[in-house]
């Protein structure tokens, strides 16, 4: 052999090879040793493919074959060859066929793994940090291979859309100024001035609406933003945006093109099945029917308002939460009615855990308000009983689940998570569905109870709808924004909004906000500054990257799509990030560290 580079991947043999002599490049996957006959399962990147040693073709290369381990690196040359009669495997995309080997070449060992990687040795409950530790092993794993894979042609497929669209992708600077997106940020210390830090951005969002400013129209950009939050299941440190603005739009533009793009996503990179058009909610209308504003709407399910019913009964629990702003919610449980006693439970110590007093039941085993059995029986009569029945749209055999309390908030909360947990139960919350929705309208601001002030529902940059100006000086949380999100299946997977692009609705807004007008002009005054050359109307949206591949695999951890992924409290275990630098180093960039955890 000439040289050792393969002329083939492993996994793109076919009968159509049979008597080809090809070379292969991979690692050993598996070798299976049946002393005069050895069996090498070879992986690349292609797929596996069976390499047979065989004493009658060479004794060197069976020899050979007896000492390879586990993750060796090979390059393996042979003739392909039909699998004898009764020994095909149909599990394997090239189990028709092997390669004879007519030579070996060990192109590196292999220690033994810390875990395994070959299909056959992988556990799927291997350690999480020991798989981020040694994350270059587990990517040998062709599926993680694959959602690298897939996450790359779908960035491809968002590339072209939008190239097809006339968008320009644009790279915006990781050195910058804080954005405020809600997180803290993660600081860079400037050495030429110390004392003075970059910020790493939380979103692109400022240098997007610049870009408006200057002209682009319309710009993405496949953005890595930092957030220095608390870490979950659907959360990393540093993840990644599809960050993108137009210019002369109204917020319908931003909305179709974005439905456009996800349709064909889904439609090109998964069989799961979607609701198109995509259904729309305002803020309101989410938060009365499903107690969030981010539906699951891969079922129905939707809450019930009793509060009507609940300010005229005996029963003091409901009439007081009413009385005091609150409320009362029900919803469905089908087939509830059959639950035991704990399964009842347990669904109560979730209403409690949401912060409610506790949850009441109604169990319609015949549907009628006279037979329903329910502790609620005692102070409602049988037209009030009635009337909640026929709210509840309730069917024979169901459960109804009723919240209330004196904290609106509270009651959504406590109701959504038991719908939520009532679909979960009953199967409802299928992986081969991706229901996306709108959610649209969300108010500007709400007010922070720790620190006595407005805050921005989204960010300080989203334009307030123009009737709602008058409520500034009166009524601040009723001011509606034109703003939106992209929910998909109960999640958040995209946020956006058409943007103030006047200087003075700016500054009211960071007034409201109780930002100083020295402060503004600290932190916003470039963008205060270039409102007033000329900005054009603009909006946009960001989705998250990460967690639409989660989606679209079906991943319940953020980590699963990621190639570097970090794992709890932001650290890196492969590189062991982060890390103490030397004294030297924080001298020159004029830091003291006061506080050091040992
Ligand atoms: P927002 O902060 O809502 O909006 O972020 C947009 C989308 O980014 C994703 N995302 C995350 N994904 C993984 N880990 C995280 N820590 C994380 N944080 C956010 C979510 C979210 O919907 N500048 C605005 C967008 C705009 O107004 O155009 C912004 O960043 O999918």
């Amino acid at each position: 052999m000439n040289t050792w580079k393969r002329t083939v991947g492993c996994g793109e043999l076919t009968v159509t090879d049979v008597d080809a002599t090809v070379r292969l490049n991979g690692w050993v996957n598996r070798r299976r040793d049946f002393g005069d006959l050895v069996f090498i399962d070879v992986r690349d990147r292609t797929g596996l493919v069976q390499v047979v040693a065989d004493a009658s073709v060479s004794r060197d290369v069976l020899e050979q074959a007896g000492a390879l381990g586990r993750e060796y690196v090979v390059a393996v040359e042979g003739a392909v060859r039909l699998r004898r009669p009764g020994t095909a495997n149909a599990a394997m995309a090239t189990g028709e066929i092997e390669v004879a080997a007519a030579r070996i070449d060990v192109l590196n060992a292999s220690e033994q793994l810390p875990f395994g990687v070959a299909d056959d040795e992988f556990q799927a409950s291997a350690d999480e940090t020991l798989r981020v530790q040694y994350r270059y092993l587990d990517l040998r794993r062709p599926d993680m291979y694959r959602r690298l894979k897939l996450r790359h042609q779908a960035v491809k497929y968002i590339r072209d859309f939008l190239d097809g669209h006339g968008f320009l992708e644009v790279e915006t600077p990781l050195f910058t100024k804080s954005t405020p997106e809600g997180a803290r940020d993660y600081l860079v210390p400037y050495r030429l001035n110390p004392g003075m830090f970059y910020a790493l951005p939380q979103s692109p969002q400022q240098y997007k609406q610049l870009l408006m400013v200057g002209g682009v129209e319309r710009y993405f950009q496949i953005a890595r933003c930092f957030r220095d939050e608390a870490q979950r299941a659907d959360r990393q440190p540093e993840f990644t945006q599809l960050d993108l603005e137009m210019s002369f739009i109204e917020q319908e533009d931003v909305l179709s093109l974005i439905e456009e793009l996800h349709i064909g996503l889904v439609r090109a990179m998964s069989g799961k099945s979607m609701l198109t058009p995509f259904p729309r909610f305002t803020y309101d209308e989410a938060m009365d029917l499903y107690g969030t504003d981010k539906p699951d709407i891969r079922f129905g399910l939707e809450v019930v308002r009793l509060n009507g019913i609940a300010a005229r009964c005996d029963f003091g629990v409901f009439r007081s939460a009413v009385d005091a702003g609150g409320g009362v919610a029900a919803v469905r449980y089908p087939g509830g009615s059959a639950l035991s006693r704990r399964e009842v439970d347990e669904l109560g110590a979730m209403a409690r855990e949401a912060g409610a007093g506790g949850l009441a039941t109604i169990a319609v085993t015949e549907l009628s308000a006279a037979h329903v059995k329910s502790a609620l029986s005692r102070y409602f009569d049988a037209t009030e009983m009635e009337a909640i029945l026929t709210a509840c749209h309730a069917e024979q055999g169901d459960l109804l689940c009723l919240v209330a309390d004196a904290e609106p908030d509270t009651v959504n909360v406590a109701i959504s998570r038991l719908r939520l947990e009532i679909g979960r139960r009953l199967n409802l919350r299928s992986p081969d569905m991706l229901c996306f929705c709108w959610i649209t309208d969300f108010p500007l601001v709400k007010w922070d109870e720790a620190n006595e002030r407005w805050d921005s529902e989204h960010h300080p940059f989203t334009m307030p709808h123009e009737q709602d100006l008058p409520k500034f000086d009166t009524d601040p949380a009723a001011i509606r924004a034109h703003c939106y999100d992209l929910v998909c299946n109960g999640q958040e997977s995209g946020s956006g909004s058409i943007r103030i692009h006047r200087a003075d609705i700016q500054e009211r807004v960071f007034d409201l906000l109780g930002i100083s007008r020295e402060r503004q002009q600290e932190r916003f005054g470039h963008i205060l500054k270039a409102f007033s050359y000329g900005a054009p109307p603009h909006g946009g949206i960001a989705t998250g990257i990460d967690r639409l591949i989660m989606n679209l695999l079906g991943e319940a951890n953020i980590r699963e799509v990621i190639a570097f992924p970090k794992t709890g409290m932001g650290y890196d275990p492969l590189m062991d990030s982060p890390s103490r630098v030397d004294q030297e180093q924080l001298d020159e960039l004029g830091l003291a560290v006061k506080r050091q955890k040992q």
